[in-house]
Order: C-alpha cells, then structure tokens, then sequence
C-alpha cells in the first residue's frame, strides 16, 4: 500500500468511527481513475485488431470502474500528426487537418456503435493540445533535457522540402519489396533504420533525394535512464513480463530522441519557423489536454486526475508501442515539474492476426470495424475478442470459424439458453410472473464467489478470466434448472422456489456481463423490466425482481451465426 492509499484507508476507518457513533450512512471514498486509450492515428479505418489490444479492453475497465461506483474518466482523441498523415493527405488532394478529420468523425462514430463509453473523443490538432506540448516543451527545457544538433537529412531538389519518415519510398533491403516507406517495410514488417531504403525517391515528385543538413531538437533520454529504472522496478502495477524487456533496453544504453521534424503540419516548436514536434512527442500530451477540455466542460479539475498522488492513471496500449509509453511518456513527465504524476498502469497487449495472417489493407487481408459491424451485432466483437485475449503481449488470431463456434456454443448455447429457458418457464409454470421464494443456498453462494473473483480479475485487467466466470456461473444456472426440472415437479413450493433462484441467477449475470457486453445486459434488464440505474455492483447479489412481478414478452437474446454468414466473410478475403 502506497502512502496515498494507507492515508485513504486511514481517513476511512476515522469516517466509519464517527459515522458509527453517530449512526450516519457510510461513505466510502470513491477512486479517482484516468483511462486512455491508445490515440487512433487519423488516417485509416479502425480494424479489428486496433479494438483488441486497446479499445475493448479499456472499456472494459472502464465500466468495471463504474459499476464499483469509482470516479473514472476514458479518455480518447484521434493521433491527427505525423508524416503518414501529411503523405496520405497528399495523395488524397486534401489539406491534413481536413483529411484528418474524416477519420476522426469515422472512428468516433464507429467506437459509439461498439458501445465504448469514452468520455471525450478530442483530437491532437486541438487549440489545448498545441498550448499544452509547447509548455511541457518549455518546461523540459527549464529541466535541462533537450538540445539542438544537426543532422543529415533526404532532401527533394524539386520539390525544396526536407523528407522525413515516410516521404522517401523504395526498395526494402531485406525483402526486396518495392515501393515501401523508408522506415518500415510492409512486406516483411521490418522497422528500418534512416539511409537503410535501396533506391530512395521522393514519395511527391518521384525524385531521388540529395541529403543536406538541418537542425534537430533532442530528448535527453539517456540522463533519465536511472529514473525511469526505478519507477519501472518500483511499480508493481506494471506488467512483470513488459519491465523485464523494457529493463533491458535500459541496460543497453538508451538513445536520445530527436523530437523535431521539418513539416509544416504538427505543433509547431516555439521561435522555429519550419519545425514540428515529432508525433510522438505531443500525442501523449493529448492525454492529458483532452482531460483537460473534458473537465472544463464538466466542471471538473483535470489536475485532479494528473498530479494528484491519490489518482491513478492507466494507459491501456498495443505492444507496438512499448517503448513510447514505458520510456518516452514517463520521461516527459518526469521533467514536466508542476507535480505531474507517472502512470499506475499500462496495460499491454499483442497483435491480433486475421486467419494466421497479419492483417494488411494493402493486400486484402483486413476485416475493418465498419464491414464487422455490418454483419454482426457489436456484443459479439465484444465477446470473441474477449474470449481470444488473454492479459499479456502474445499474439491472437481471429478465424471466422472459431467466431461463430464461440459465439454459438458460448454465448447463445450458454447465456441465451439460460435467460431464454428461465423466462419461458416462468412464462408457462407460473403465469408469467415471478415466484416467492427463497434462493437455494449453494446459488446463492455460488453468485457471492462470482462476483468476488471477478472483480478481482477486473482489477488485475484479467478480463478473459473475468468472462469466463460469467459463463461459468451462467452453466451452473442452466445445470440446477435441468438437475431440477420444475416442469415435473408436482409440488409447487419446490417449483416457485427453483425459478426464483434462476431469476436471482439472471440477474446476477445480467449485472456481471454489463463491463463485456452492455448491449445485452441492457436488454435483458429491458425485458425483465428493471430500470437501468440498478446496474450496480452491490445489486449483483440482490433481489431485483420482486415476486410478483409481471414478466414481458419474452424474445431470443441472441441470434446463431451461419455457415452462409461465415463462408461471405471466408470469401472476402483473397488467398
Ligand atoms: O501507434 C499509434 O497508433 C499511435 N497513434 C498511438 C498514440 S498513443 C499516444 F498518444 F501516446
Ligand atoms: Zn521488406
């Protein structure tokens, strides 16, 4: 227990004494949690490997936080910098900010139809992101961590403009795939270092480059190393199996980072006339800048969840992105002064594959969110991706034929069956309404285990664990009722008695599925008639159906997927 949580649990246990004597409610202090998610960059459609790693699992958190009556924020924005962006906007005859835009507007309406609960969906090219990334600037330089040296860069002739990252094209030196950008090869998926490209040319004009020299600004990463090695080592919050590589990279020495890029679109560095931050060095910032435009305009205190001690701030991730989020983003908030706090957490996860393959919109092989949700309801994205994704950076692979053999077998054999099968009986043994009795002890017992493991497993961002329990539990349900088999039973205590404790099963499950499939505990709660305030943690083991209650017309929760519904996606993509 850190001091800011011995202090809370202090301040509590002083509150439970008073309000004791004194016979008030108890009120127990809520948590302050900060959720992000990894920034979508702006310049193509969300696929579903992006909804894996980052998005999913962060909502999930999120709602868990919410049940538990925490105060918690997710907060999101579109990635709008960035050379891939500029290139991309060029090709599309549009200005960046335009073409940015687009996505954005795409991906925020697609993330509402997956049901995530972000707070606010802000943007990188915002007014608050620009003014906040040149004060960290400034503050980074008061703290003495950057510099300005020169480097060599490719230069076009034709066009006059410097060319950086992705504005030189070529041969990659490995596989020999052409037309790739000069640092990363989409054929091999090799990261590849500047001057490495066989053949550079300009990605505008076609030219081949000239290198001339200009001035960069540089991180002082390395003077941090020791800093960054004792946060890493002293935070038992962060993945053990991701410390230990991100050890060993310190070990190896830690390069300074050039933050400065000759663009024209970015936020600019301060008394530089054709200067951008590099990217990567005001999208984390973002973070923080749209907490900020969220809080404003909630009345909220944004500093409140960024230099609080007693805050927590988890940033959920893809494995791509180590390196920025466990290494750079702490070092920039080390020397951002103004008592700005480290991350507590940062989840991270791997790649999702599409049928043992890497997902790749360039070659066909993509299932993107928007085609998915077409298709399918987003509760079963939800579930399969969920079902495949364990808490660590291994690899998953999404196969069309696994999706619907989980979905059937799991979620409609399992779930749909016990909701469907309960109300139904209740529909013909009782008149539609629901019984007197007494829940049966060893349920009863088995919702409390439930429910306390599975929260458990939501704060240790377990969630595949978590959902199996949910079905678990949902299985145990089914099995009392065909053990029990009320529609033989003559005596009718007995019978009242097995379907009372059923509906205490459904809601129970209905409560415990909310964080992973909200469109479906919603709607059992419709069905059932139970106003969606009462989607309470505490509630998971209370009556919400009083005996008595008129139950409503009873519908199947959940389609089977098809074999036709499988083979056109099977189909889609070219082998
Ligand atoms: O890798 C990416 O997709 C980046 N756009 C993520 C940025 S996250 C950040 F803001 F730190
Ligand atoms: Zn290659």
């Amino acid at each position: 227990m850190n001091a800011g949580r011995l202090g809370q649990a202090i301040l509590i246990l002083i509150h439970l004494a008073i309000s004791h004597k004194r016979k008030t409610v108890i009120r127990i202090a809520k948590r302050k949690i900060l959720v992000t998610a990894a920034l979508p960059y702006a310049n193509g459609p969300l696929h579903l490997g992006h909804i894996r790693s980052t998005y999913l699992p962060a909502d999930i958190y999120t709602r868990f936080q919410e049940l538990f009556g925490n105060d918690v924020v997710y907060i999101c924005a579109s990635d709008e910098h960035g050379t891939p962006i500029v290139a991309a906007a060029e090709k599309a005859k549009k200005k960046p900010g335009e073409f940015a835009k687009g996505f954005h507007d795409k991906d925020e309406k697609e993330f509402k139809q997956l049901g995530f609960r972000m707070d606010i969906f802000h943007r990188t090219s915002s007014p608050e992101n620009r003014e906040l990334t040149q004060k960290f600037f400034e503050n980074a330089k008061k703290a003495g961590v950057i510099y300005t040296k020169d480097v060599e860069q490719a230069y076009c002739e034709k066009d006059r403009r410097f060319l950086p990252d992705r504005f030189v094209v070529g041969t990659c030196p490995y596989c020999k795939s052409e037309k790739q950008y000069s640092d990363y090869c989409d054929g091999c998926g090799k990261a590849l270092a500047s001057g490495e490209i066989l053949n550079p040319k300009c990605l505008v004009c076609g030219t081949t480059p000239v290198t001339k020299t200009t001035k960069h600004y540089f991180f002082k990463l390395s003077t941090l190393s020791e800093k960054l090695a004792g946060w890493l080592k002293g935070n038992p919050k962060l993945q053990k199996e991701v410390v230990n590589y991100v050890m060993d990279w310190i070990d190896k020495g830690l390069n300074d980072w050039d933050i400065s890029r000759d663009l024209d679109w970015g936020v600019p560095i301060p008394r530089e006339k054709s200067l951008v931050f590099y990217v990567w060095f005001d999208a984390p910032i973002c973070y923080v800048s749209s907490t900020k435009a969220w809080a404003d305009k909630h009345g909220k205190k944004w500093e409140d969840y960024w230099k609080s001690k007693d805050a927590e701030r988890v940033h959920f991730i893809g494995k791509d992105i180590i390196y920025h989020h466990f290494l750079f983003w702490p070092a920039m908030l080390t020397v951002a002064g103004e008592n700005f706090q480290l991350p507590t957490a940062i989840p991270t996860r791997g790649y999702l594959n599409l049928e043992a393959r890497k997902f790749s919109k360039s070659k066909n092989w993509f299932v993107s969110l928007e085609d998915f949700l077409k298709e399918f309801p987003p509760d079963y994205l939800r579930y399969y991706e969920t079902a495949i994704t364990p808490y660590s950076v291994v690899d998953a692979d999404f196969v069309w034929k696994d999706f619907q053999q989980k979905i059937n077998n799991e979620l409609v054999a399992n779930v749909g069956n016990f909701v469907n099968r309960t109300l139904v009986l209740i529909k013909k043994l009782n008149e539609g309404k629901v019984p007197r009795g007494k829940i049966e002890a060893k349920l009863e017992d088995a919702i409390r285990k439930a429910k306390e493991e599975i929260g458990k497993d939501a704060e240790g961002f377990e969630f595949r664990n978590g959902l199996e329990k949910v079905l678990a539990l949902s299985s145990e349900f089914n099995k009392h009722l065909s053990e029990k088999e009320p529609w033989k039973e003559k005596d009718k205590v007995k019978c009242d008695e097995c379907l009372y404790s059923a509906t205490r099963g459904l809601t129970a499950i209905a409560v415990l599925l909310w964080p992973y499939l909200p469109f479906t505990s919603e709607r059992i709660f419709e069905m059932l008639g139970i106003d969606r305030k009462q989607i309470r943690w505490e509630n998971v083991e209370k009556e919400l159906l009083k005996p008595g209650t008129q139950i409503g017309e009873v519908k199947p929760l959940f389609e089977k997927v098809t074999d036709e519904k499988i083979k056109a996606q099977e189909a889609k993509l070219v082998r």
